[in-house]
């Protein structure tokens, strides 16, 4: 097999997605749109990529990365034949095929590239085009045929007219290229176009002219060289995309109750037998367990959740491990650093953050545990608050095994409470606490007899 060289197009400003980001970096499936087509390309093992960028260029290199990317600028977006133009000097003398991607067309498979490729040797082509039938063409190059189905050309929808426009075999934007002929055709593009620009599948009707083999490959599913160009594109795009990951879940043996409202990114993993409710989010590199429930409305980053964990109704947990058996919310807020010990439970409006929790321990209520560390079996009282910060610097606050923390308590870090302490109900503890030692505030409680009815009568008379 000859070398493969590959330039994806990405420099583009986007026009229709009305954005100040580039088109290429709008996100899908968690991640740039440009990388959905490069990771394909990469999974090719090419000889060379080399991405043309243009419309903010220096965003798109730092986002992407230039591992073993060749960067091409395209100063002046003059179209996508112009686009490839720029290309010259890095495929000038390149001996083996050259594959074009788009970066807006994300769904590409490795097989599709593969069958576009093959064709293209087998038929000894100087230029192969991806095509596919579309119900609903519109937006994209048309696919002119002669009377014995020969290709003609390529026609774009703003310079097609009204017959051209009905036909449904579209241009995918993605070609396998000979480079001499490639290169030598680009110096022959005008721009005599709706747009003014120098087209890429004009190269067709170049190639045609010269006698030169050009041929076409029908994309097996048509769904896969979808462009993006909308945001309501981007958005079907998504959905479709979900989709896929959600069955893939489904096949795997993992409950989802509402398809429609649970979004899995790529990255996720999920164990068997567990059961996701309706508007889950579960983002990033998070990993649930086996046989875990969820109960709906989660917004999950980033989460290391063990098996047969409950997630109860609303939570948001960031960058944080939840041990087998815990059970967190409804209205819980882990955040990074948490990580809850086996058999914890954290209930509603609680927030945690840098928070070791040992195994057994219970925060139930309207508690702040922030910069702390508790050890086993311990029960954290309703209104509990880890005073970590004193308006300069953050500081911890260490709780034993079998504390009992009441009510209405503030614990004003740095501060160490031993094993086996028994904080009394509102205390303000700003001292370390030995093992064993019930803490209390002083206070003395004193109740004044008809108080509330002298109030009243004095309010009246006023
Ligand atoms: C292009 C094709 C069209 C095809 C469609 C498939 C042309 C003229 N038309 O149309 O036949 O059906 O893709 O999705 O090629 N780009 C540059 N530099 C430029 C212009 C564009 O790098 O000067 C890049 C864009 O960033 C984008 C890609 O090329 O990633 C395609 O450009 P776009 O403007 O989206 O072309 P379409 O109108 O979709
Ligand atoms: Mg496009």
């Amino acid at each position: 097999m000859s070398d493969l060289g590959v330039i994806i197009l990405a420099a583009g400003e986007g026009k229709r997605m009305k954005s100040s980001l580039p088109k290429v970096l709008h996100p899908l499936g968690g991640k740039p749109l440009l990388l959905h087509p490069l990771e394909t390309a990469r999974s090719l093992n090419p000889k060379r990529i080399a991405i043309v960028v243009g419309h903010g260029a220096e965003a798109v290199k730092e986002i992407c990365g230039d591992d073993g990317v060749v960067w091409v600028l395209q100063e002046k977006q003059l179209g996508t034949g112009h686009a490839v133009g720029c290309t010259r000097e890095i495929f000038r003398n390149f001996s083996g095929d050259l594959l074009i991607l788009s970066g807006d067309v994300p769904l590409i498979s490795k097989e599709s590239l593969l069958g576009l490729l093959r064709h293209h040797r087998e038929q000894d082509a100087e230029l192969t085009l991806l095509t596919a039938v579309l119900n609903q063409p519109s937006g994209y190059g048309r696919i002119l045929r002669d009377e014995k189905k020969e290709l003609v050309g390529v026609v774009e929808e703003r310079d097609a007219v009204s017959c051209e426009k009905e036909f449904k075999e579209v241009n995918a934007g993605i070609y396998a290229a000979s480079p001499r002929f490639l290169y030598a055709a680009l110096r022959e593009l005008d721009s005599n176009n709706e747009q003014g620009e120098y087209y890429l599948p004009d190269i067709v009707g170049i190639a045609r002219k010269s006698g030169k083999p050009v041929r076409t490959v029908r994309a097996g599913d048509a769904r896969e060289i979808l462009g993006i160009n909308t945001r309501e594109e981007l958005a079907f795009m998504e959905r479709t995309l979900q989709e896929r990951i959600n069955r893939r879940w489904m096949e795997a043996g993992v409950t989802l109750k509402d398809p429609q409202t649970t979004y899995i990114e790529e990255g996720v993993t999920i164990g068997k037998d567990t059961v996701i409710g309706p508007n889950t989010h579960l983002l990033g590199k998070t990993v649930i367990g086996e046989r875990c429930r969820i109960d709906g409305s989660a917004y999950v980053t980033n989460a290391q959740v063990a098996n047969e964990v409950h997630l109860r109704f609303s939570v948001v947990l960031t960058d944080c491990r939840i041990a087998e058996g815990a059970i967190v919310g409804p209205f819980a807020h882990l955040r990074p650093g948490t990580s809850l010990g086996r058999g914890v439970h954290i209930g509603n409006f609680v927030e945690t953050k840098e928070a070791i929790i040992g195994e057994g321990t219970k925060a139930n209520h309207l508690t702040y545990l922030g910069d702390v560390t508790i050890g086993r079996q311990t029960n954290v009282g309703a209104g509990t608050i880890t005073c970590n910060y004193d308006g300069f610097q953050k500081y911890r606050t260490t709780i034993g095994d079998r504390v009992q923390v009441g009510s209405d308590s503030t614990l004003v870090a740095p501060v160490r409470l031993g094993d086996d302490v028994y904080v009394a109900t509102a205390t303000t503890v700003r001292h370390d606490v030995p093992a064993g030692a019930l803490v209390y505030n002083e206070r003395r409680e004193k109740a004044r007899a008809g108080w509330t009815e002298q109030k009243r009568k004095k309010m009246k008379k006023g």
